[in-house]
């Protein structure tokens, strides 16, 4: 009989592997996991970067380097946030091995077993992951059209024992981008309550439109509170996530902590994708190459909203995404997403149910449709067959 620790026994990534390993099951139409299409990463431009570099710069790749983050990229992601208008100044930054890293990170150097974290419904299910594995209480608040529910918020942040840590994905994880009110709204209670907020950013390059940048303001660009803030960010979702390069921006103290966590977990983040990630990020290609993923994603995300407008019963809603990669679909009353995944999977098509996003692990009446990585001729058939299998199991 092996010896394990107990903590083994609170990892539940299961949904996670599950939903990676449907996306690429090439028989079916698949809307399952956010992850780029791989047609669309830059494999031309990575090869010509890696071949620009020198043998000595190759060499340095192949090491161990700095667990802070090789020193180029470090100063590239300052610049790149500060054009953003994120406060580098005041915060240290540390490149982490995925934005999952980051979150991971901050539940380590936060969570002893019991403790409370707040976080929104639905959020990300690798963040419930990641909690859970500490055996965190989670305290899941709701979401409206604007974001977080502030009175939700101030419930939770009230209740004793306090959270450790509040956990929110403003933008295009989540059904609707936070609008700046709520994010005001929010940074208030979070400071008068003195919560340490952890917000999650990967899709912040994702959106379909140029007015749209307005809006999805990080709220650590906003906070003028003192309010502690953690921001992680990714280029996962837009050079790919076989990179595995993300960034944890917050208050010094923490991300010391952070990064001497780091240290025991992984030395450093691979030193050969952040030199490559590099080089992209300070090329003129990069703004071009974002404008044309934008775009691509913007086109598929229109292709699914026009085939959900064709084929779905009136009574199940959706959002109309502005960014990110997902339609989320709430089922008419009595109708559970398993259900309908029972049925679609036989005919070819899959997706996430809803429960996987719920920190309870319960709430099943909605679900996640990726449009990111089905090719595009594929979104109008495999809409159509959920329309009739959504339709079925409410007649
Ligand atoms: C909201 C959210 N945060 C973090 C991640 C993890 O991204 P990374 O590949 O940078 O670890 C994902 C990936 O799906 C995500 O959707």
């Amino acid at each position: 009989m092996l010896r394990y620790a107990k903590s083994v026994f609170n990892v539940c990534s299961q949904d996670i592997r599950d939903v990676m390993s449907a996306a690429d099951r090439a028989h079916m139409i698949s809307f399952t996991g956010g992850m780029p299409d791989k047609r669309l990463l830059p494999v031309d431009e990575i090869d010509a970067i890696y071949c620009k570099l020198g043998r000595e710069v190759k060499q340095r790749g192949l090491q161990y380097g700095p667990t802070g983050g090789y020193p180029a990229l470090v100063e590239s992601v300052r610049c790149y946030l500060q054009a953003k208008g994120l406060p580098v100044e005041h915060h240290r930054l540390l490149i982490t091995t995925g934005s999952m890293q980051a979150i991971y990170l901050i539940a380590k150097i936060f969570l002893d077993p019991g403790d409370r974290v707040i976080l929104e419904h639905p959020t990300f299910m690798g963040a419930i992951a990641a909690f859970k594995s500490f055996q965190a209480a989670l305290i899941d608040v709701a979401t409206d059209e604007q974001g977080m529910e502030p009175e939700g918020l101030a419930r939770a942040a009230a209740q004793p024992p306090l959270s450790k840590f509040a956990y929110v994905i403003p933008n295009f994880h989540n059904p609707w981008p936070y609008s700046m009110a709520r994010k005001e709204a929010l940074l208030d209670i979070l400071h008068q309550r003195k919560l340490v907020l952890l917000e999650d950013d990967p899709y912040n390059e994702l959106y379909f439109e140029e007015a749209e940048q307005n809006r999805i303001t990080p709220m650590i660009a906003m906070n003028n509170t003192g309010l502690p803030i953690c921001y992680t960010g990714s280029f996962s979702k837009v050079l790919g996530p076989g990179m595995r390069v993300g960034w944890l921006l917050g208050p010094e103290e923490i991300v010391r902590h952070a990064e001497a966590v780091k240290q025991s977990i992984d030395a450093c983040t691979p030193m050969f994708t952040q030199m490559r990630a590099n080089e992209f990020l300070i090329s003129p290609r990069f703004e071009t190459y974002l404008a044309g993923i934008r775009l691509a994603y913007k086109q598929r995300g229109q292709t699914m909203l026009a085939a959900l407008d064709r084929y779905m019963p009136k009574a199940v809603r959706y959002n109309r995404p502005t960014g990110g990669f997902y339609i989320w679909l709430f089922l008419p009353e009595g109708v559970d997403a398993a259900s309908v995944l029972h049925r679609a999977m036989p005919r070819g098509v899959e997706f996430v149910v809803g429960k996987s996003f719920d920190p309870q692990g319960v709430k099943n009446d909605f679900l996640r449709l990726a449009f990111c990585h089905t090719a595009e001729e594929n979104i109008e058939p495999g809409i159509r067959v959920l329309a009739e299998v959504i339709e079925e199991c409410y007649d």
